[in-house]
């Protein structure tokens, strides 16, 4: 388990209702067609939570690379090259504006021919897809039922069998989304992937060292989009090169005019700064993960 950098303490990343959420996936999903796994685009592998291909065995899957308004464009259409080819159906799309939903219809069909099929041979062409929506918090899982739903969003009376407390929303297409409450972490004793989650804002910042968070992120975009980071805090080159994460604060401070009595560099400040820019993709459209940063532990499914 991580620490936080500045007290030393454990982090509980996990609030005590996964067993819970656990055991309503399980329980749910006879219930459903389909998964719909949400990743976020920008952390495809560290917004990943191989529970889920664990707990959803033997069900479709269909998996969504969401906030890809977000994420740089090129690295998302890496990111679906390298799913498709371990067969997983991937789309790229952007719950906030809908951009790329209407590509899921195609994508189920696909993901769900076999059953199709056997409803056509019985007569049941028009039955609805069942649709189990998963994900780590944050990612965008409300966002994408109430895209889907739209102002018509109803739900569905409760029906036998089906856990309190999860939902079904009826889509005007015909598709019952199950909406569970929950939330189901990954687990991670890589430090890299609680870094990266809280980049993006899925950890709360309460408990985390903003100032050393924003270093290290700085260090990592000025690895991996130097000129995006330089127009946007003015840095100098000598300043990028040093590649010091505490250096690259100060310099984003001094340039954005955060200091402290005495001239010296508001780090704070300028870190929640860089934090909020960052979550708002105003440095720029960034992915910090690419498939090569894929480090296969626990192997996603090729079947
Ligand atoms: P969750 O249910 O999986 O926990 O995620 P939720 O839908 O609550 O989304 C988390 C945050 O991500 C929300 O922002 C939401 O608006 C944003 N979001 C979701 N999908 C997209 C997307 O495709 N693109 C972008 N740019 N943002 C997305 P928030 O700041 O927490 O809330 P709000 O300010 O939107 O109310």
């Amino acid at each position: 388990m991580s620490e936080n950098q500045t007290t030393g303490k454990p982090i509980q990343w996990f609030p005590g209702h996964m067993a819970k959420t656990r055991r309503l996936m399980r329980e749910n999903l006879r219930l459903v067609d389909a998964v719909v796994e949400i990743r976020d685009a920008r952390i495809v592998r560290s917004s990943r939570n191989p529970e889920i291909e664990r707990l959803t065995k033997g069900k479709p899957r269909v998996i969504l690379l969401n906030k890809c308004d977000m994420a740089d464009e090129a690295v998302t259409r890496v990111w679906c090259d390298f799913l498709r080819k371990k067969n997983l159906i991937t789309l790229p799309v952007d719950c906030r504006s809908g951009k790329g939903l209407n590509q899921l219809t195609s994508a189920l069909r696909e993901a769900c021919a076999e059953k199709l099929e056997r409803n056509a041979a019985r007569g049941m062409q028009g039955a609805p897809l069942h649709l189990m929506i998963v994900g780590i918090p944050n990612v965008g899982k409300s966002s994408f039922i109430n895209r889907m739903a739209g102002s018509r969003r109803a739900k569905v009376e409760d029906r036998p069998g089906v856990t309190r407390g999860t939902q079904w929303v009826k889509l005007t297409n015909g598709m019952e989304l199950l909406d569970m409450p929950g939330v189901l972490w990954p687990k991670f004793d890589d430090q890299q992937v609680g870094r990266h989650l809280a980049y993006t804002g899925a950890i709360r910042d309460e408990i985390m060292d903003t100032e050393d968070l924003a270093c290290t992120l700085l260090q990592l975009l000025a690895k991996k989009y130097p000129q995006m980071l330089a127009a946007r805090y003015k840095l100098t080159e000598e300043e990028l090169a040093v590649n010091d994460g505490w250096e690259l604060l100060c310099a984003a401070a001094r340039h954005r005019g955060m200091l402290v009595r005495g001239g010296e560099a508001d780090t704070l400040r300028a870190a929640g700064n860089v934090l909020d820019e960052f979550r708002a993709a105003k440095i720029g459209r960034i992915s910090l993960e690419g498939p090569e940063d894929w480090r296969d532990e626990t192997a996603e499914s090729d079947t």
